[in-house]
């Protein structure tokens, strides 16, 4: 895909949640190539730092671990305290996910648990972290990654289909919310995408889902990325609590 500036994304501050790798990384390369400057998190700082360095130097690494809600939220007081100081946040998305597939009948509720936790309470603490200083400023953005399973289903994944269908009502109310204050709140909705998570799939059940795509391939993580900075952007000023599905049409 040819690099491309969108249109506001220059000079702003943006935080990517997750931006280590797959899908996150190509939402903090797309926004670096419009010119923001751009924190991203990953559990550990050595691979946050060691992906900002591939990314550019207006890029930074940090940690984030969402698994334990507790120690999330303290570790994000002292983030939101190190940003107001540096000019506080434009950008916001919440993209760190993660996947502990099982049939409900099998499933723990621990299981069930961190799933719920890391992506959908971890997407509560992360936007009560930032938002304060977005209402301040009367400017942000915030875009969420759902996922088609959230509408559709999958077998063996209730507990992250019920977080990213959870993440919907969330977008939609905190929307609302905050739409007097200048500030957009967004989903973006993928479907099957070529990252380390859907690696995990055996070849098999990849090719049964394959045929559920009408444009025939994978989502690659830049098909993402630019539905996530259009969202950002100037272009979408008047977009708010919307859902955008971005799946090749396997679910039209
Ligand atoms: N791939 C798909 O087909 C697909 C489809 C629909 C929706 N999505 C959603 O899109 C987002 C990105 O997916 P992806 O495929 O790019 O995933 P990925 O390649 O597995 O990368 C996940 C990212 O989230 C971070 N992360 C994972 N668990 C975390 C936790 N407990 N606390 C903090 N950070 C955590 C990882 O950090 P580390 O590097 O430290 O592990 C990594 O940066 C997720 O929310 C996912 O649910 C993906």
């Amino acid at each position: 895909m040819t690099e491309m500036k969108w249109p506001g994304i220059a000079s702003r501050r943006a935080l990517v949640t997750g931006g280590s790798r797959g899908i996150g990384r190509a939402i903090a390369q797309t926004l670096v190539d419009s010119g923001a400057e751009v924190i991203i998190t990953a559990r550990t700082v050595e691979s946050a730092e060691r992906a900002a360095a591939e990314l550019g130097p207006s890029a930074r690494g940090v940690d984030l671990d969402l698994s334990e809600p507790a120690r999330a939220e303290s570790r994000l007081a002292e983030l939101a305290a190190e940003i107001k100081q540096a000019g506080g946040l434009d950008l916001l998305v919440l993209n760190a996910g993660m996947t502990r597939d099982g049939l409900v009948m099998r499933m723990s509720l621990a299981q069930w648990q961190e799933v719920i936790d890391a992506n959908l309470t971890g997407a509560y603490l992360v936007t009560k972290a930032f938002v304060p200083g977005m209402i301040r400023s009367r400017f942000g953005r915030i875009v969420m990654l759902s996922s088609v399973v959230a509408r559709m289903g999958n077998a063996g994944q209730s507990n992250y289909a019920a977080s990213k269908a959870g993440m919907i009502g969330f977008v939609r109310s905190l929307a609302r919310e905050v739409a007097s204050r200048g500030i957009t709140v967004n989903a973006v909705a993928p479907g099957f995408v070529d990252t380390d998570m859907t690696k995990a799939i055996p070849e098999a059940a990849r090719n049964k889902l394959l045929e559920l795509v009408p444009l025939a391939r994978l989502g690659e993580p830049e098909d993402i990325a630019s539905a996530v900075a259009f969202l950002l952007s100037d272009a979408a000023s008047y977009i708010t609590g919307e859902v955008l599905d971005v799946n090749g049409g396997m679910d039209m």
